[in-house]
């Protein structure tokens, strides 16, 4: 991103403030201005015409179409597009990103604070734009056993036949729990072979193990000791390029809340909770719901997943919900015959058996995270 010009679209209709911001760049080649629309009503066909990296709008302007309104159509129309407003202290105005106004520019201001901000919002955007055609989809569970990395595995593999680029993540660094079911060579490449600096798109594509299922891998080390060697930074720095390449990342974990999980989790759109009809998985799950809360996710970035849920075991789906104070969002059946065997041959049921009915629940899974995608991701992925 650094290096890159920003094209910068200035909606002005005073004149003095439109060259003072001019002259403040003219020493500068960082950002251009492409242009200076004088009028509000013309300032969204504007930006769809010059489609600048980001615009400032006067949120004092004269006429039909106030700032505030200008800002708004920017996000409908064009919503990769940065929008810094300009305003003059006895005129607040709140940042709000879903209205339209990612920041604030108060008068009077300098040529740092202007290339400053300008600069930042654009790479906040071009980090959302990325984001926004991408999901990522961490399955959690404090207790041990539950399913993840079955379930990770075969939500992973559902996605990629139905025509998704994914890769799945083995967030177990010290044992790697798919290295385990898939049985991979140990020379086989993993995170700790990602240069530690300087991480690039074309090095997590020679580092992403090729699985026959079709879907690419990032694995966890060989050896219990070399987990230590993945830093917290290397992980962000690795997720954030993964976004980047591919449409899903699913993420499997082990069984703790420490910051080895946490890593992920954090940079997650959505924490796939996975629990049985177990008393402990339950409990753990409560437990975890209440630091989820206190760390500040939303409860939008959690979803629950009932795995084996026709084995009550004395329990029922009302009993489990009330208990963990939310809906479950998806069942995934028990069906240990088929389980065990796909897993000890390294295969996935989904597409080994699609027809049973524990791979039904996955698809269905698969099939709702496709549609959320999609939601996520209506102008910004076409960018
Ligand atoms: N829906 C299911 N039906 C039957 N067996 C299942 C199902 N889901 C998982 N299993 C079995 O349960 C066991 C634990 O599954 P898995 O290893 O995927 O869980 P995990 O949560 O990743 O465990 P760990 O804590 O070891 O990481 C495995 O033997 C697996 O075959
Ligand atoms: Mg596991």
């Amino acid at each position: 991103m650094a290096g890159e010009q920003i094209r910068l679209l200035v909606v002005e209709d005073v004149p003095q403030v439109a060259s003072h911001m001019r002259a403040l760049l003219q020493a500068q080649s960082q950002i251009k201005i492409l242009d200076v629309i004088t009028s509000g009503d013309r300032a969204v066909g504007a930006v769809s015409e010059y489609k600048p990296d980001v615009v400032i709008v006067d949120a004092l302007l004269q006429g039909r179409t106030s700032g505030q309104q200008v800002a708004q159509g920017i996000r409908e129309a064009e919503p990769a597009v940065g929008v810094v407003m300009v305003t003059v202290p006895q005129n607040p105005v709140s940042e709000d990103p879903s209205r339209g106004v990612d920041a604030i520019l108060k008068m009077p201001f300098s040529g740092f604070d202007l290339t400053t901000i300008v600069r930042k919002t654009y790479e906040e955007r071009a980090v959302e734009a990325s984001r926004a055609g991408s999901m990522m989809v961490t399955f959690f569970s404090p207790k041990g056993g539950v399913g993840r990395t079955t379930l990770a595995y075969n939500l992973a593999v559902a996605l990629g036949s139905a025509g998704h680029r994914v890769c799945l993540v083995d967030g177990s660094l010290q044992f790697s729990d798919l290295r385990g079911l898939l049985r991979v060579p140990a020379v086989a490449p993993s995170m700790v072979n990602l240069p530690t600096d300087r991480i690039r798109e074309s090095d997590v594509a020679d580092v992403a193990w090729k699985d026959p299922s079709g879907i690419d891998i990032l694995l966890a080390p060989p050896r219990v000791e070399m987990a230590e060697m993945v830093t917290v930074r290397d992980v962000e720095k690795a997720l954030s390029i993964l976004r980047q390449l591919y449409e899903f990342v699913i993420v499997d974990t082990r069984a703790a809340l420490s910051e080895d999980v946490l890593v992920f989790l954090d940079a997650s759109d959505l924490i796939l909770q996975v629990l049985t009809y177990d008393s402990m998985a339950i409990r753990g799950l409560v437990m975890a719901g209440e630091a989820f809360d206190a760390i500040g996710y939303p409860p939008t970035k959690l979803a629950t997943v009932l795995n084996r849920a026709d084995s009550a075991g004395g329990f029922n789906r009302a009993d489990v919900e009330a208990a963990i104070g939310r809906a479950i969002d998806y069942e995934v059946v028990s069906d240990g015959h088929l389980v065990q065997a796909a897993n000890n041959e390294g295969v996935p049921f989904v597409s080994g058996s699609p027809d049973a009915p524990i791979s039904r629940g996955v698809r269905e899974m698969a099939e709702s995270l496709s549609a959320h995608l999609r939601q996520r991701a209506p102008a910004l992925a076409r960018r």
